[in-house]
């Protein structure tokens, strides 16, 4: 199409669920703007979801609607479909169809993309159609953006982020109000933060499904989904979190990725971070992302990682990203990695035994003569090194936690010593571990 001959750049939407939702009531109510942004009108021509009866709080022209997709992504009329239903199930099917014929996708779908985005990345570059993500990784942060295009002549060296709005949530108001976690839980979901089930956010997926997204941009290549260590929240105590603070700490859950020159070091997991870091201050539902790049150093990006407004802001940016290009007959313009030939020769995520760091550890102990002496020794024969400890004689559930901090230690030493622990007839329930991240 010559430039300024289009009209309209017409979108489909494939979902009217919350973000599909978001996304149309973005597009309706700031219209105008994005109509001078793209320089073309941007029209819904059809959107499909089962339940086309539903009020979304936002008017929609009943015509729009229809319950089969392959409307969407048969119309000749539309250019760029949104997946926006989500999931490991037919979103797939949908988004390759799309391209096939030739359109341009959106998707918020960070499962798919993290998990399958190998196939779908190479058939967005054999059709020679875009493929966008934005709302796949920091709800309303424009971080893929900025890993594609403001960050792109860096090398990345360290990606850290709270990529988990509800998990998130969830430790803050374990923090802020000692709310036992099952508490805040059903808290986080009666607030609409948590997915339904709230599984995938609080056991660690949701994250590392977003880690690996940055990790794909960030070296141009997908990165093992398979390989990326995850650990859930749900094992902490509100007695953790306090134990935390006396030391000088607060608990978050960290997706961390860092270039270690032979490998990527990739892990989700809780982590004690000192009250004065970058991530202590982020709280509720908020998510941040810290990068460091070779040339730019260390930038951060801040905002509500999910939600219906933010979410629909970020799959509208996408559409005006596309509808530009559209406009001017460009496609293909950037590869979905933003890398037109791998670096190396695939990702290699180092397993976590190899991790060097500090540990906090709460055994749960009998109270008597020689527990910590048998404790302490465990770790002395795994070259671990305490370097605080605290014993109140507070009871829970009837032993006395015996709380720890470490010096840097191995890994796998401490897998090794924990599990001999655990063996220890003076320890009465399982030894809880949380990783300290002092950088
Ligand atoms: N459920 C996600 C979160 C938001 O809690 O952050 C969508 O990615």
């Amino acid at each position: 199409m010559e430039e300024g001959s289009m009209q309209s750049v017409n979108v489909g939407i494939i979902g009217f669920g919350t973000v599909g939702s978001g996304t149309f009531e973005v597009l309706t109510k700031n219209r105008e703007i994005i109509r001078n942004r793209v320089g073309a009108e941007v029209v819904v021509k059809k959107i499909a979801d089962l339940d086309i009866e539903s009020d979304r709080g936002v008017p929609v022209d009943p015509g729009l609607l229809t319950r089969e997709a392959m409307d969407v992504i048969t119309d000749p009329d539309i250019h760029v479909v949104l997946e926006l239903i989500g999931g490991l199930g037919e979103a797939k099917e949908y988004i390759l169809e799309a391209m096939e014929r030739g359109k341009h996708v959106v998707t918020a779908n960070k499962a798919l993309l993290a998990e399958s985005g190998e196939e779908i990345y190479a058939c967005a570059e054999r059709c020679g159609v875009n493929l966008a993500f934005e709302a796949s990784v920091g709800g309303g942060i424009p971080v893929i953006r900025a890993f594609r295009e403001g960050l792109s002549a860096n090398r990345i060296d360290t990606i850290m982020g709270i990529l988990n709005g509800t998990s998130n949530y969830i430790l803050t108001r374990m923090t802020r109000k000692g709310l036992p976690y099952q508490e805040a839980v059903q808290e986080a979901i009666d607030l609409g933060y948590a997915e339904d089930p709230p599984t995938l956010d609080v056991n660690g997926t949701d994250a590392a499904h977003k880690i690996a997204i940055l990790i794909s941009i960030a070296f141009g290549m997908p990165a093992p989904f398979g390989s990326i260590y995850r650990q859930g929240i749900d094992y902490l105590t509100p007695d953790d979190i306090r134990f935390a603070e006396e030391f000088g700490y607060c608990i978050k859950l960290l997706a961390i990725a860092r270039d270690r020159g032979d490998g990527i070091e990739a892990r989700v997991h809780p982590a004690m971070v000192p009250k004065d870091h970058i991530m202590a201050n982020v709280n509720g539902a908020y998510n941040a992302i810290y990068v460091e790049g070779d040339f730019v150093g260390p930038n951060l990006y801040y905002g509500l990682g999910a939600g219906k407004r933010p979410t629909g802001s970020a799959v509208v940016s996408d559409i005006i990203w596309l509808a530009r290009q559209i406009r001017h007959g460009i496609s293909g313009l950037m590869p979905p990695l933003a890398h037109v030939r791998p670096q190396g020769g695939g990702i290699s995520i180092q397993p976590i035994e190899s991790l060097n760091t500090a540990y906090y550890f709460r055994f749960s102990a009998v109270d008597e003569p020689g527990v910590l002496s048998r404790i302490s020794g465990v770790l002395g024969e795994h070259r671990i090194s305490i370097s605080s400890v605290i014993q109140k004689g507070r009871e829970v559930n009837g032993s006395v936690p015996i709380v720890m901090l470490t010096h840097e230690a191995k890994e796998s030493n401490v897998i090794k010593a924990l599990s001999l622990m655990n063996e220890l007839e003076v320890l009465t329930d399982r030894t809880v571990m949380i990783r300290v991240e002092a950088g």
